[in-house]
């Protein structure tokens, strides 16, 4: 397995390109077996999990072709039902479901394991489909859905973390084709999800209220291909701008959307952070000392659970005590013990982490264990006096462009050392 060898206290400095956004673009990849037309999505990441869904796309029955940044995909003709345990590999391709239910009314897919950040569960993503007509079993491992027809429904989305994201997107691909009009409450208001819903539209769906907890979906006969350009990383973009203050950088965001980074930004800015819009481009630099701040994850406009890991790097490195709350995944903090090896003084209270910051960070060795967990690392690595190796970053792969060499772009002393 591959590892990151960082070698700490170099300011970033330069600018750096947004990919397109992981969480958007897997389930436009998705949707896109809604119809038999062909679809185009540009501006896709090279990402495992993208490689992934493509895989779980062509065993469907999809022609899957990737050209640069650019993916054709064509569903002809697929199957509802298989054995595929990719899905079990990664949890966002349990946005399969709702499609396959879409056109074919019926889906079967092994059940999505848990992770290392939480249980996981899909009943919201059940409880829609089974409000849309479909009768929902789970046998051996497996969950399937199937319908004789499916009938537009109201219902509410909402679980005991607020809104689902994959829910929503499932439920909205699933109701696109159904008979009749389908009101969901409590839906997830994402830009990712509007994303979606602005691909589904230029595929012939009614769809509005998208961004906002009420989305109505008014069902039509079919729907044709489309193409469609893949939002910018959210989350990549608050990553980049993280490392740029831990260390001491300026460092500029090229095609970073501002107006999905509120809760972000303006934490950034009352620890002090710098901060310059220009049109589609950010640029974040560190004018001096930093302070502590208070954060707690919640659902979208609310500062987002994944980028709640690369905060508490930079507040480990900021004197004073700073609470970070994680409201939306129970376990969330595997970040904590790597970073206490790295030297950062943190506890954890239930749901919060104490983070008493200021105290210099060295290098050693860590391990990924999940993917914000791990940029995480890659953040407190950058900032750390020596050198800090950081192994199995297969879990990077899964979310961040060519990490490694875009950190390199901004002066950062990384690289990749390929395990024969
Ligand atoms: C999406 O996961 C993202 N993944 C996650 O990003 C992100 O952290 C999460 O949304 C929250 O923003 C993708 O889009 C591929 P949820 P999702 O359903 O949709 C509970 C990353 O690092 N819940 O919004 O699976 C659930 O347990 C990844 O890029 C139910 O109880 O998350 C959690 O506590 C990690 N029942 C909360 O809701 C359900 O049926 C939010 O989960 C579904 C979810």
């Amino acid at each position: 397995m591959d590892s990151l060898l960082i070698k700490g206290s170099v300011p970033l400095r330069g600018e750096v390109t947004i990919s397109g956004a992981k969480n958007a673009v897997l389930p436009i990849m998705a949707a896109t077996l809604l119809t038999t037309e062909p679809c185009v999505i540009r501006r896709v990441p090279r990402l495992s999990d993208v490689q992934f869904m493509g895989q779980i796309l062509t065993w469907l029955g999809a022609q899957v072709r990737s050209e640069g940044d650019t993916l054709r995909i064509q569903a002809r003709k697929i199957q509802g039902a298989g054995d595929y345990d990719l899905i079990r590999k990664m949890r966002g391709s349990i946005c399969v479901m709702g499609p396959l239910l879409g056109r074919l009314k019926q889906a079967s897919v092994s059940l999505p394991g848990g992770c290392v950040i939480g249980a996981r569960p899909i009943n919201l993503h059940l409880k829609g489909f089974e409000a849309l007509g479909a009768r929902v079993t789970i046998e051996g491992g497996y969950v399937h859905a199937r319908a004789k027809r499916l009938a537009g429904a109201t219902m509410f989305l909402g679980g005991r973390a607020g809104s689902t994201v994959l829910g929503t997107a499932n439920v909205m691909m699933a109701a696109v084709l159904a008979e009749g009009v389908t009101i969901i409450e409590s839906a997830a208001c994402e830009p990712e999800i509007v994303d979606l819903a602005r691909f589904l539209t230029a595929m012939g769906a009614q769809i509005s209220g998208a961004g906002s907890p009420t989305l109505t979906i008014t069902g039509v006969k079919q729907l044709h291909g489309a193409e469609h350009e893949v939002i910018p990383d959210r989350i990549e973009a608050a990553t980049y701008a993280i490392a740029a203050a831990a260390t001491h950088g300026e460092v500029t965001l090229r095609g970073a959307r501002a107006e999905h980074l509120r809760a972000v930004l303006d934490k950034l800015a009352d620890a002090g952070v710098g901060i310059e819009r220009r049109g589609a481009d950010l640029t974040i630099r560190r004018p001096g000392r930093l302070k502590p701040v208070d954060i707690t994850t919640l659902p979208y406009a609310g500062f987002p659970t994944d980028v709640q890991a690369q905060m508490m790097a930079l507040m480990a490195l900021t004197p004073g005590i700073s609470i970070i709350t994680e409201r939306i995944f129970e376990s969330r903090f595997m970040h904590v013990s790597e970073l206490a090896r790295l030297g950062a003084d943190i506890e954890i209270e239930g749901p919060s982490a104490i983070v008493k910051g200021g105290k210099p960070l060295s290098g050693a060795p860590v391990m990924a264990s999940d993917l914000r967990a791990s940029a995480a690392l890659v953040i407190a690595g950058l900032a750390a006096r020596g050198t800090t190796q950081i192994n199995r970053i297969y879990h990077l792969d899964r979310g961040y462009e060519n990490i490694d060499g875009k950190l390199r772009q901004l002066g950062a002393r990384i690289e990749r050392i390929e395990e024969s």
